[in-house]
């Protein structure tokens, strides 16, 4: 490739993943695989534009995520798995997230003069029926780095776990069905954890998990209840003195021996690497306006800052273009 068709490939990139984000977010895929597999028909279905409807299918077709015969579509073997609602790996609802907060990278040119988006991640989950998609999203990227995580910690003679902005509650999940003897309470706030209740309803052990609402910036998690904490994939979320401040928290709530683990997107020093974690600081600087990725060296000095000792951090799906770290620290 030339430079000149590289710079163009990074440039014209949003051309490739808008007409999927738009296609999924009108189910386009599972309408597919319903027998609805031309533009008419779908157009009539969904009441859509079928000029439109086309042009869109086309160009989802040529990037590989449908397959065109005529003027029939069929989902790929791909989008069969990943794309059609009633698979068991559907990563749709983090396609629609995604989509959702199109207009939020839209706005980055004012952010980046400004330093402030114009919705905070609050605001954002108190929006409609934002915070339903943004936990299901949650939920679709989270259950097999949960599962790794699980494997990595060591559960025997862990009796409680608290779950700090537990989103789905898959990392509590994959707890429970590591050590049967585990009870995990998830802490969220109201309407995110009613979200969770109810996808959890259905859990084979549903009945070890309990469910705490609440703002984790605001409200106690106890004193000394818990033997293990987790924080995932909220410092993210935060700025460095509020999780500063959840650390000093989670460290109150614990038993003494007990472990936090601290699991997040981290950057290199120079917080150019991995790349994922570099756009990440951009997609937080847009939605949740204090949100950040924060370096090994940062999450070391909160820990210890807090009191915890004997710090140890493990790779969590390290194979994967998603790499991500979980920061382990006993308390004394
Ligand atoms: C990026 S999600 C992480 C979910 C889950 N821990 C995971 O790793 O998949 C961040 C979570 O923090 C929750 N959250 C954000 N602000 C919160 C607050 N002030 N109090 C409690 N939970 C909060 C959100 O509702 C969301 O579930």
């Amino acid at each position: 490739m030339s430079d000149h068709d590289a710079l163009l490939d990074t440039v014209l990139a949003y051309r490739r993943s808008k007409p999927l984000l738009v296609a999924l977010d009108y189910d386009l895929f599972t309408w597919v695989e319903r027998g609805w597999n031309t533009a008419p028909a779908l157009a009539r279905r969904l009441k859509l534009d079928a000029r439109a409807v086309a042009i869109l299918l086309d160009a989802v077709a040529a990037t590989g995520f449908l397959a065109k015969h005529r003027n029939r579509y069929r989902n790929t073997p791909l989008g069969k798995d990943l794309l059609v609602q009633d698979s068991p790996n559907y990563r749709g609802s983090n396609l629609k997230y995604q989509e959702a907060t199109w207009q939020a990278w839209s706005d980055l040119k004012g952010v980046v003069k400004t330093g402030r988006p114009k919705d905070g991640l609050l605001q954002w989950i108190h929006k409609g029926a934002f915070a339903e998609d943004y936990i299901k999203a949650m939920g679709d990227v989270a259950r097999e780095p949960a599962r790794d995580l699980a494997a990595k910690l060591g559960l025997a003679g862990t009796a409680k776990s608290l779950d700090v902005g537990s989103g789905a509650g898959s990392y509590s999940a994959a707890l429970v069905a590591r050590n049967p003897a585990l009870e995990a309470t998830l802490f969220d706030l109201p309407r995110p954890l009613g979200v969770a209740r109810r996808l959890l309803s259905e859990h084979p052990f549903a009945g070890r998990f309990r469910f705490k609402a609440g703002d984790f910036l605001k409200d106690s998690f106890g004193t000394r209840e818990f033997d293990l904490v987790l924080i995932s994939n909220v410092t993210h979320c935060e700025s460095a003195a509020n999780n500063r401040l959840l650390v000093q928290k989670a460290f109150k709530a614990l038993r003494p021996g007990g472990r936090l683990v601290v699991h997040d997107y981290v950057s290199d020093r120079g917080l150019t690497s991995p790349r994922f974690a570099a756009m990440l600081a951009v997609h937080l600087l847009v939605f949740t306006g204090r949100g950040n990725v924060y370096t090994l060296g940062q999450y070391s000095g909160w820990l210890r800052a807090a009191g915890f000792r004997g710090l140890r951090h493990r790779r969590v799906a390290a194979g994967g273009s998603y790499p991500s770290l979980a920061v382990i620290g006993t308390k004394p």
